[in-house]
């Protein structure tokens, strides 16, 4: 589908959208359309319970006294009181409404005065947010399926925004449209299947941003044992596929400015190795690289728009399989920072591989600071569901900044406590910690825990996002499946505080 930014004039043909807000109160665009179709605006106002309250909708299929095939009604309940996230909701509920209704052209005015007037944001700003609201919603992972049907397939070509500040509005959402497509690409990558996605094909993939301008390095396994990364080749031990760490380097800032860091977990899939997880489920596991896809796509936003920071990512790629040759319950492995780890629990094998793609990007970057994004423990879906991730840190003002870039973009995120009283639940008898706790209670922050021994006290943040990488639901500006959670959330926090 194409968007398109344009004059807010209302269009002869096709389908527009216009907003109503609460009470019924109609837009200037709703108010001339209902003088052309003779009252049916306000006809659908008597008629149905549609009366304007925000993300209520209500079509009119080939109105009177025009040429139009649909008029979508949006409400806005006070539209003083639209969000960002409102807005984009709005651009991407009308794509569905109208994605494979048989409408071919689309277009949205809701140019109105003093919408959303409590943002910050700036009339250009507004209709760029609503344009990638829909581009969001638009999003298929279609590319295995040889029969789709031409009625299964979308009809919606163009979708027009229309606004008095078209030029501002296209200039907003020439950047926000890259931001997307990083969102796309980390959602491509969580719903490939992993006999096509493992740390080879996904380090493939990451080579793909060079043409953004990212440099990528591509280490394999032999120069990770040259650099002691036990910890990591022990979780990828017992396949057959190789693993790999791959640092992408986005240079937009001053010359000599420290970057800042961005560290996921990769790993392709989970089978929790010889501690083998239930059968049930357990293809769920193909997104448990869900970390490095977003840093990747984080990756490619910041470049994609241009953004003016230094920035690395560094993925840590495994498959965690059993094998003959798998770590067992009971190996002692070294980390790089020479530490040593008792693997009580190989399918907690998320920190391990985290323990050294962290010691390694404070070491070699001294970064501002480092945030770590891994689909970690189960233990944070039980608590926060799929509403927020879960934020640990070390460093107060970056979660603030973590927090409100979190709520901004909606990629909401819920802060945990860090307490040194946990670390005695990761003592070892024979090494200098274990990977899993004694007990049943506070999985997701002894895993929390474990990561804070290999940040060196660089700033840093862990997000657990095993509860919001992946959806079972649709939501307005997402189908089901690989969310894309973390992209926007990134690029949101590098937009606000770290660029020069
Ligand atoms: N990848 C899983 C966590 C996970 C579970 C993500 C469900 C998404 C959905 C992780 O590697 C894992 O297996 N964690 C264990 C840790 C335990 C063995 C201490 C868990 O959460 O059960
Ligand atoms: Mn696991
Ligand atoms: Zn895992």
């Amino acid at each position: 589908m194409e968007i398109e930014i344009k004059g807010g004039a209302i269009p002869g043909r096709g389908a527009i959208a216009v907003a109503v807000g609460k009470g019924g109160k109609l837009s200037p665009a709703a108010t001339e359309l209902d003088k052309t179709t003779e009252g049916a605006i306000k006809q659908v106002l008597r008629a149905s319970r549609f009366s304007g309250n925000k993300g209520q909708q209500a079509e009119i299929l080939a109105p009177r006294g025009t040429r139009l095939d649909r008029i979508l009604l949006l409400g806005v309940g006070d539209p003083a009181d639209m969000t960002q996230n409102d807005l984009e909701a709005l651009g991407g509920k009308t794509y569905s409404a109208w994605a494979s209704s048989g409408v071919k052209q689309g277009k949205i005015v809701i140019d109105s005065d003093g919408l959303a007037s409590k943002t910050r944001l700036t009339k250009g700003a507004i209709q760029a947010h609503v344009a990638v609201g829909a581009r969001l919603a638009s999003y298929r992972f279609d590319k295995y399926h040889t029969k789709l049907k031409d009625e299964d397939k979308p009809t919606l070509e163009t979708l027009t925004i229309g606004t008095r500040s078209a030029a501002a509005a296209r200039d907003a959402f020439a950047s926000l449209d890259r931001v997307a497509e990083g969102v796309f690409l980390t959602r491509d990558l969580v719903s490939e299947p992993p006999n096509i996605l493992y740390p080879q094909t996904l380090a493939e993939r990451c080579q793909e941003l060079t043409k953004l301008g990212v440099k990528v390095e591509v280490l394999g396994e032999a120069q990770m044992k040259n650099l002691g990364m036990g910890s990591l080749l022990g979780v990828g031990q017992g396949s057959t596929r190789e693993s790999r760490l791959v640092v992408m380097h986005w240079n937009g800032g001053r010359k000599n400015s420290a970057p800042v860091a961005f560290v996921g977990k990769g790993v392709t899939f989970d089978t929790g190795g010889i501690s083998l997880k239930p059968a049930a489920g357990m293809e769920d596991m193909k997104w448990d690289m869900g970390g490095s896809a977003a840093v990747i796509g984080a990756m490619a936003a910041i470049a994609g728009r241009g953004a003016k920071v230094n920035a690395v990512g560094v993925v840590g790629l495994v498959e965690n399989m059993p094998d003959g040759n798998a770590q067992r319950p009971g190996d002692v492995v070294t980390s790089m920072s020479g530490q040593t780890i008792e693997v009580l629990n190989t399918d907690a094998e998320g920190r391990l591989v985290l323990a050294d793609a962290l010691w390694y990007t404070q070491d070699r970057f001294k970064p501002q600071f480092m945030v770590n994004l891994a689909t970690l423990t189960g233990a944070i879906i039980v608590a926060l569901g799929s509403e927020h991730a879960g934020l640990f840190s070390n460093n107060d003002e970056l979660s603030e900044r973590l927090l409100e870039a979190g709520k901004t973009v909606e990629e909401k995120l819920w802060r945990f406590p860090l307490h040194k009283n946990y670390d005695a639940d990761l003592k070892s008898q024979i090494a200098d910690m274990r990977n899993i706790g004694t007990g049943r209670g506070a999985g997701s922050i002894t895993a929390a825990q474990f990561l804070q021994r290999y940040v060196n006290d660089v700033p840093w943040a862990h997000l657990d996002i095993a509860g919001v990488a992946w959806s079972q639901k649709a939501t307005a500006t997402a189908p089901k499946g690989g969310t894309g959670y973390g992209v926007r959330l990134l690029d949101e926090l590098v937009r606000r505080y770290y660029e020069s």
